[in-house]
């Protein structure tokens, strides 16, 4: 699929494919970027020739890009995590993890990133393909709404907390592996679905939940652009 359709940035979660397969990438012509979320998996991923190191915080949406540990209670969160990587790798690093408004941003470009990766955040626009019930869920998220869990998939991911998360996990060592936990639970989540329920609704989302807006993604990301780069002004003047 690279081959043909030559995206210009191919972007990695859980470590890299092996060299063959990642070479074919880099000969379409794709730079390519891969999440770390420690400072051992920024290296390794330099060394194995990424172009960028995104570095994912303990405070991102979704599943944790973890490669080289599976400890999610000593994942850092991204302040702490952000300048050790920065000081650690000549690759530009891209901040992802609780960033949703100029201050965020602001803040990450300061601790040492030269881009941000926003995900939470765009989930309530009208170009995402979240679900009615989801949005209302994310709509009503909290700063304390969101917890790891590794019942939804088999693989830890933060999301907003939902029945099966909290009866059955957060985390438990009987989660079947990645990724037979969502197939298994495919028709209850379908059937509590009909009934206007997401009790085994996957609710990726990060801890700024409560940031995020319902507009236009276009909209949304000058809207961003423009915060940070005031807030900046703010900070230097
Ligand atoms: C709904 C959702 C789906 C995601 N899916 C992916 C994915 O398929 N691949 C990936 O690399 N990261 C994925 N992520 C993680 C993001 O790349 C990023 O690390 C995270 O969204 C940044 O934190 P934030 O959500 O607090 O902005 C996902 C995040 C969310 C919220």
């Amino acid at each position: 699929l690279v081959e043909e359709l030559k995206p210009e940035v191919v972007s990695f979660h859980f470590g890299l494919p092996e060299n063959a397969l990642l070479d074919r990438v880099k000969a379409a012509g794709a730079k390519v970027i891969a999440s770390a979320t420690i400072v051992r998996e920024a290296i390794w991923l330099e060394e194995h020739g990424v172009d960028a190191v995104i570095v994912q915080g303990a405070e991102a949406g979704g599943h944790r890009g973890m490669f080289m540990t599976d400890d999610i209670a000593r994942q850092p969160g991204l302040f702490a995590l952000l300048p050790q990587v920065a000081d650690a790798v000549r690759v530009p690093v891209i901040a992802a993890g609780g960033i949703a408004d100029g201050r965020g941003i602001a803040a990450a470009f300061a601790l040492g990133a030269a881009g941000v990766q926003v995900g939470t955040a765009y989930l309530r626009c009208p170009e995402a393909r979240t679900s009615a019930l989801v949005r209302m869920q994310l709509a009503q998220g909290t700063d304390e709404a969101t917890m790891i869990t590794n019942v939804m998939t088999g693989r830890p991911a933060r999301g907003v907390a939902n029945r099966l998360m909290r009866e059955v996990g957060p985390v438990s060592a009987d989660a079947p592996a990645f990724p037979h936990a969502a197939s298994a639970l495919g028709p209850l989540k379908a059937a509590a679905e009909q009934h206007g329920k997401t009790d085994f609704t996957n609710l990726w989302a990060g801890q700024a939940v409560r940031l995020g807006r319902d507009m236009p993604a276009a909209e949304l990301t000058r809207a961003l652009a423009g915060s940070a780069v005031a807030q900046l002004g703010r900070l230097v003047g």
